[in-house]
Parts: structure tokens; sequence; C-alpha cells
């Protein structure tokens, strides 16, 4: 899918990869950038038009959609990360939290959208996933639940909706320098490095993109042995 004219829908859009995502947007081409975010008002990117969307609430996700029927390019972004081990008294608590926004967040936005996209001839969906879909750590725990979760279902939205030529492109990277890795003391890449590439890969019709070498190296040993998933992402 190309950029330049596409209506783009951009959530999370008022810090982090998603304000990336939505000023490289912009610089692309692309006709109209809704830039989402819960609080409107954080929203400081020119040539954006700012709404509000929680995306665990469904009723904002009913409203978008119903008010923005012109939507062609929806970017699953938002998402949190919670620290902790999968044995702490709190991991249920911790994954319920993230599942609704790292999930079910997405999920519902794509069922809304997946109407609009093919009245619209197709256009597309990016699912913001991780490295931590394949492999996971004491830290990162719960997190790495939701993201499996999320890549599997990317996969079967793909599949679901190929029929209508909505192209479903899951973006994979590790350690990002935003607020999320603030707290990491690891190598981290740029956000702008991260939106580049799956611009890149979306323009070229991937399904999907690998953005920095760690990601690579995983994909690639996801096969080999000894499993790279029995060995810890972060301690
Ligand atoms: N940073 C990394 O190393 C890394 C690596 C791989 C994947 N990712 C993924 O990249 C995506 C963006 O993360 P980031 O690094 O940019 O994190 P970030 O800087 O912490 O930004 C997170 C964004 O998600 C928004 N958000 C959280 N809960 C929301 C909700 N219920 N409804 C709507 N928006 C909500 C936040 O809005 P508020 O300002 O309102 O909180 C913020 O805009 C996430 O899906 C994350 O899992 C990040």
């Amino acid at each position: 899918m190309k950029l330049k004219n596409a209506v783009v829908l951009v959530t999370g859009a008022n810090r982090g990869l998603g304000q990336e995502f939505a000023r490289q947007a912009v610089a692309a081409g692309a006709r109209k950038v809704y830039a989402a975010a819960r609080n409107p008002a954080s929203i400081n990117i020119p040539g954006v038009i700012p709404l509000q969307l929680d995306v665990t609430n469904p009723v904002d996700i009913a409203r978008v959609a119903q008010d923005h029927p012109d939507i062609t390019l929806l970017i699953n972004n938002a998402g949190i990360a919670e620290t902790g081990g999968i044995l702490s008294p709190e991991a249920d608590q911790m994954l319920q939290r993230q599942m609704e926004v790292n999930v079910f967040g997405p999920l519902r936005l794509s069922q809304a959208f997946a109407p609009v996209l093919a009245a619209n001839g197709g256009g597309a969906v990016i699912n913001v996933l991780s490295i931590a879909s394949w492999i996971t750590g004491p830290l990162l725990a719960t997190y790495s639940v939701t993201k499996s979760a999320a890549w599997s279902m990317t996969n079967a939205l793909r599949q679901e909706l190929q029929a209508q030529q909505t192209q479903v492109l899951g973006l994979h990277v590790g350690f990002i320098d935003t607020d999320l890795t603030k707290d990491l003391e690891v190598p981290k890449v740029s956000p702008s490095s991260v939106v580049e590439a799956t611009f890149a890969g979306l323009e070229q019709g991937a399904h999907q993109v690998l953005a920095d070498d760690v990601t690579r190296q995983v994909h690639g040993a996801l096969s080999g042995y000894p499993d790279i998933y029995l060995l810890p992402i972060a301690h």
C-alpha cells in the first residue's frame, strides 16, 4: 500500500512510536492523518487531526469508525508494558490490563475498521508487535504473553482479510528509545528508524517487518538449536 493520499489512523499517537508514525505519515504525503490519543490535547504534531480514542473503550472505537469512514490505513500502535515475572502474585492482574490494551484494543479496532477498509478498496492494517512475541524473560513475562497473542491475532486477521485485499503487516522490533523503555539499560533503536522500515515494508506489500538487527537474529534462530525461546530475553 502506498502512503501517498492514504487516510491514516494512528492509535497512541501523542508520544513515542505512535507520534513518529503520525509525523512520517504526514511527511509521506498521506491525505489525512488522524492522530488518536486518550487525551487529544496532548497531541502536538503539525498537519494531523487529533482524535479522542481510548483503545480499551468500545464506545470510542465505534464512534471513530462511524465518524471517519474514509480511513484506509489503521495503525494499531497503542500499547503498555508492565514488568514482573509470571509467578508474581499480581501477574494475572498485570496480564488482564495489558491484554485489554495490547490485544483486545487492536482486535476491536480491526473488527470495527474491516468494513471501512473494504469499502475503501482494501487498505492496510499495521499491528505493532515485538521481539517479545517470540521470546520472553522475567522482566517482560506478562507483556510477552500479550505480544504473542497479538502476533497470532495478526496472522488470523491477515488470513480473514485477504479476500477483501487488506494488507496486514506485523511489525516486530526489539527495544526502542521511548518512555516505555526509559528504565531499561539496554541498547535501543530510534523510533524514526523503526517507522522508516515499517513504511518501506508497507509500500513494498510486506506482511511482516523485522525492524532491527536483534529481531532479525532472533527470528532467524527460531528454528535453530538450542531453541532460542528457551533462553531469557532480559534479566
Ligand atoms: N519501546 C519499545 O521498546 C517497544 C518495542 C517493541 C514494541 N513496542 C510497542 O510499540 C508500541 C508503542 O510503544 P512506545 O514504545 O511508543 O510506548 P510509549 O512511549 O509508552 O507510548 C505508548 C502509547 O500508547 C498509548 N496508550 C496506552 N494505553 C492506551 C489506551 N488505553 N488507549 C489509547 N492509547 C493508549 C499511550 O498514551 P498515553 O500517553 O495516554 O498513556 C502512548 O501514546 C506499543 O504497542 C509497544 O508495545 C515498543
